[in-house]
């Protein structure tokens, strides 16, 4: 079940039965000549709502923006600095935990969110711990938060591995772009790309550097390998790893 699509007696009703909840989180960042802009945010996207119809899990609204900042320097990047996306994280899981959620899972697509979204857990879970017996307050209640990467599942890697071997490398990776692709194949794009695979490097510096390091935006990858039929085995193979790690912590 979508919330976005649900009621609010359908939630009311959803919390008797499950108090766990999956959020997908991307980015909105320039993905290489023919990855789309939405690429992290779609394939989460994706992976979730298709877990979603299958088995009695509420998905979330996509959180779509997210930490970018070194792609800045390619057309149609949005970035959220760091502290604006603890914000929003922080602000996302209070109003989740005040209806009775307590276990929430995000579901990521984009690398360069990991260490913002573990500050924004620890800045949660500080508060939480703050307010509490220590200061005489109440206890809150139990809030359990994770962080599932769709792209380091098992069946994903293997996959991918099997596919392009050392070709999948780090940004525009073709199992990214194949995942977006089969979830929009109205949208698949054509682009002649020199060298085929691209350079490697670190992603630690700023836009302007990160576009001089990585000129056509990806990073040690060959997404001319991408196609549809890929992306809908990474799409099963998201559902399974995701559905696996979500039961693993709601239990
Ligand atoms: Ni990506």
């Amino acid at each position: 079940m979508r919330l976005q699509l649900a009621t609010w007696q359908e939630v009311e009703a959803y919390l008797q039965r499950s108090t766990g909840i999956i959020m997908p989180i991307g980015s909105t960042e320039q993905h290489g000549p023919n990855g789309l802009v939405g690429t992290d945010a779609i394939c989460p996207e994706a992976i979730a709502w298709a877990l979603g119809e299958r088995h009695d899990v509420l998905i979330g609204p996509t959180q779509n923006l997210g930490m970018a900042q070194h792609h800045l320097a390619f057309p149609g990047t949005v970035s959220l600095r760091p502290s604006t996306l603890i914000e929003v994280l922080r602000d996302t899981v209070s109003s989740l935990a005040h209806h009775g959620f307590t276990h929430v899972f995000f579901l990521n697509g984009h690398g360069g969110n990991i260490a913002t979204v573990n500050a924004a857990f620890a800045e949660i879970l500080s508060e939480r711990s703050l307010s509490e017996r220590s200061l005489g307050g109440q206890p809150n209640g139990d809030l359990q938060l994770t962080l599932f990467n769709w792209f380091m599942g098992r069946r994903g890697r293997e996959i991918a591995k099997e596919l392009y071997g050392d070709a999948e490398g780090g940004h525009a990776t073709p199992s990214e772009v194949s995942l977006s692709w089969a979830a929009y194949p109205e949208a698949v794009k054509e682009a002649a790309m020199s060298p085929h695979v691209a350079p490697e490097g670190s992603a630690q510096c700023d836009a302007l550097t990160f576009r001089k390091r990585f000129p056509d935006g990806r990073m040690g990858s060959a997404p001319s390998l991408a196609c549809v039929e890929h992306g809908q085995r990474f799409l099963e193979a998201g559902v399974e790893d995701a559905l696996e790690a979500y039961r693993a912590f709601l239990s």
